[in-house]
């Protein structure tokens, strides 16, 4: 599998308190001074495009909260190798940056939001702000952030109920709304049989809204495969981390807001790049860096093939 796709958090801070990703008493965040700074990124992922990275996403936390998010935008896009540009959010700030982010050069996004009522969506994220999140969309559809990807994640005991509404935005709007299985990911938030596995909620679908087809889209999607209820605008995406292994075809790295590279969003191996590039190294030394990271993550995904006995984690991050 060709590694061509970076995942990079520019923030560990977040707007939101979503239930399964927030412990109860906050997390530890980062220190300050140990997140990466806006140049420093950008002259990561400008190293990376020399090793074949094709593809950036910018994550957090949550990503608008982080100052001159536009300038980022606007350096990256200016990067030759970088074909594609986008950006995973809450949607909370959207509405006001959507606009200059599309100038700056973002070409997508996406969007979570796990409920479309807004008492239940205050339920799961710890704050009324459903309103503004559904502006952001609107937003991003205007300013031709195309195509925009809704992401929900559907938890037993949560939000089942918003299975089918958030499946009828899908007949209504152009977006792909996108179910991610649930991935339990410490101890302190909800436990790991709450998961409603995304074979039970095509059926749920399904009962509604009559079959759904499916839709081509090329291998360029990740993990996501795509469907349509009959006449929609827009399109379901399942992505089946939990009930699936799809590490085999996981083309990605991650860079962490602290400046770690993670192979895997499971695995315990983390190669710290701040350190190289916060001690002086020359481009030269740090690209050899990398090109050894790419290469490791390259011969992990043929072990971890499905019937491989490489099992250290299911999930291809
Ligand atoms: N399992 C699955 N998806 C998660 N997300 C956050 N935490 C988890 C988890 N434990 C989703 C968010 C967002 C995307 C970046 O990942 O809802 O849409
Ligand atoms: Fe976590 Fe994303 Fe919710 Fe923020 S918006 S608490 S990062 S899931």
């Amino acid at each position: 599998m060709k590694i061509d796709y970076l995942r990079v958090s520019i923030t560990d801070r977040c707007n939101l308190r979503c239930v399964y990703c927030h412990p109860p008493g906050g997390c530890d965040l980062v220190d300050r001074e140990e997140i990466l700074k806006l140049e420093e990124i950008y002259r990561i992922i400008k190293l990376f495009s020399y090793c074949g990275i094709r593809k950036v996403r910018l994550t957090g936390g949550e990503p608008l909260i982080r100052r001159n998010i536009a300038y980022l935008i606007e350096k990256l896009s200016g990067i030759e190798g970088i074909e594609e540009l986008s950006l995973t959010t809450n949607g909370v700030l959207l509405a006001s940056l959507a606009r200059e982010l599309k100038d700056a050069g973002l070409q997508r996004v996406n969007i979570s939001i796990d409920s479309t009522d807004r008492k239940s969506y205050k339920e799961i994220t710890g704050f009324d702000l459903l309103p503004k999140v559904t502006r952001g969309i609107y937003k991003a559809l205007e300013v031709g952030l195309k195509p925009v990807k809704i992401n929900s994640v559907i938890i037993k005991g949560i939000n089942v109920s918003q299975i089918l509404p958030l499946a009828e935005m899908s007949f209504h709007l152009p977006v792909a709304i996108r179910f991610i299985e649930y991935c339990p990911t410490s101890q302190y938030t909800k436990p790991a049989n709450d998961y409603m596995p995304n074979h039970e909620l095509r059926k749920v679908i399904e009962r509604e809204f009559g079959p759904i087809s499916f839709v081509f889209t090329g291998a360029a999607n990740g993990p996501a495969s795509y469907f349509k209820i009959r006449n929609a605008a827009g399109t379901i995406g399942f992505i089946n981390g939990r009930s699936s292994i799809f590490c085999h075809e996981c083309n990605r790295l991650r860079l962490t807001s602290d400046g770690n590279i993670k192979p895997c969003l499971y695995s315990t191996q983390d190669y710290d790049i701040k350190r190289l590039i916060r001690n002086g190294s020359d481009d030269e030394k740090i690209l050899k860096f990398l090109k050894n990271i790419l290469q490791k993550k390259d011969s992990f995904t043929k072990l971890n093939s499905p019937d491989g006995e490489f099992h250290m984690q299911k999930i291809g991050g």
